[in-house]
């Protein structure tokens, strides 16, 4: 029943609708409620007989290609938050491109959602002659990355047939928040914030489903947006992904150039591309860098940039410089969680870009879902 296309007309399309399932899937029996003589918390089998190595590691490296890479690096500021222990990025290939150091003393995290990318294997293999302990996070069980990993987490988001990762990816982001809620769980000063990210993965299914309901905007939005050469995406902090994984998304299925821009850099170079023809997508929920991003806004309106901004309900008219400026508001959540909501409305939007500039949503020329040579 899962590999048919349902009611959708793509699986892009119906991988994206069914997030609100897919994420109640990935954290079944994993979110404890807590009680009066119980915290809140999270259970993680997988991993359950390795938190003390973890917690006790010099380092937490996370390991992937394309969109797995996107969702460690959304997932990576709450990482460093609750895990106390310094964490770092790997693209796959890079990795062993420099022959990178990976040490005994490390925990290695593998995120692929086939479990069978060549570079995350051969990845992998490496951190294992060095000595690392190895974490699988796949959606696949049986997977080469499952089975030669120490343990692991599965995201269990359901098979995912459209070549552009879309439902695991947020799955994925809500695995890795789980992981640092089990590694920080001995932490009791952020009990506090453990217990709000816990409240807001069990509400996050709902408010998931209340994003999709932009999907018409989203669609208008394409109209407008159809006959572009270029888009640029500009986020930063829990969003600096967001920013990746939606150019990512535009660029891999509608083949329209677009690029996802660290909005602190925008300054030491982007500007330079800034006029009154190009579109740019600031995404600016609130969270810390809430002011800085509306700095950004600012300072891309004083050069007359094409804006369209991303932001929290009800912020519309406080974001916006002009009347020129377009506006998508999204629905709040804890703000380590944003990331998962504020994706969808980019999926949506490379999803009508593509059906509207006529290529083909689940199989876009020269690419595969699995890419297993180097
Ligand atoms: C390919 C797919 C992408 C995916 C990447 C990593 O490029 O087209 O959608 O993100 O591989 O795949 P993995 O299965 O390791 O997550």
């Amino acid at each position: 029943e899962q590999i048919n296309k349902g009611h959708y007309e793509h699986y892009m399309q119906k991988e994206i609708h069914e997030q609100p399932e897919s994420l109640t899937t990935t954290m079944r029996g994993r979110l404890i409620r807590g009680d009066s003589c119980k915290a809140k918390s999270v259970l993680l089998g997988g991993l359950k007989d390795h938190l003390k190595t973890i917690r006790r590691s010099r380092r937490l490296v996370f390991i992937g290609c394309g969109t797995s890479y996107n969702a460690a690096l959304a997932a990576r500021p709450i990482l460093e938050e609750l895990s106390g222990v310094p964490v770092t990025m790997e693209i796959a290939s890079d990795l062993l491109d420099r022959q990178g150091p990976i040490y005994r003393e490390d925990t290695a995290f593998f995120v692929s959602q086939s479990g069978e990318t060549a570079d995350t294997l051969n990845a992998l293999e490496y951190a294992l002659e060095n000595g690392a302990l190895c974490v699988g996070i796949t959606n696949t069980v049986g997977s080469a990355i499952s089975r030669n990993t120490h343990c692991g987490v599965h995201i269990n988001a359901g098979c995912e047939i459209g070549v552009a990762s879309t439902k695991a990816y947020t799955s994925q982001i809500v695995v890795m928040a789980m992981i640092a809620l089990v590694i920080g769980d001995d932490t009791i000063s952020s009990q506090g914030r453990r217990e709000a990210i816990i409240d807001g993965l069990f509400d996050l299914p709902n408010k998931v489903r209340e994003v999709l309901k932009l999907d018409q905007e989203m669609k208008d939005l394409a109209k407008l947006l159809v006959s572009e050469q270029s888009l640029l995406v500009f986020g930063r902090g829990y969003n600096y992904a967001t920013a990746l994984e939606g150019a990512l998304k535009v660029k891999e299925v509608s083949l329209m150039h677009s690029e996802g821009i660290l909005a602190g850099e925008m300054k030491h170079g982007p500007l330079a591309l800034v006029d009154e023809n190009l579109p740019i997508v600031v995404i600016a929920t609130r969270d810390a860098c809430f002011t800085k991003q509306q700095s950004v806004i600012q300072q891309l309106h004083a050069r007359k940039g094409r804006l369209i901004v991303m932001c929290s309900k009800g912020d519309g008219s406080l974001v916006c410089p002009g009347d020129s400026c377009r506006v998508i508001e999204v629905p709040q959540v804890e703000d380590c969680l944003q990331p998962v909501i504020n994706v969808v409305p980019l999926q949506l939007l490379a999803y009508h870009l593509t059906v509207l500039r006529g290529y083909n949503v689940d199989q876009p020329r020269n690419l595969a879902k699995s890419v297993t040579t180097q």
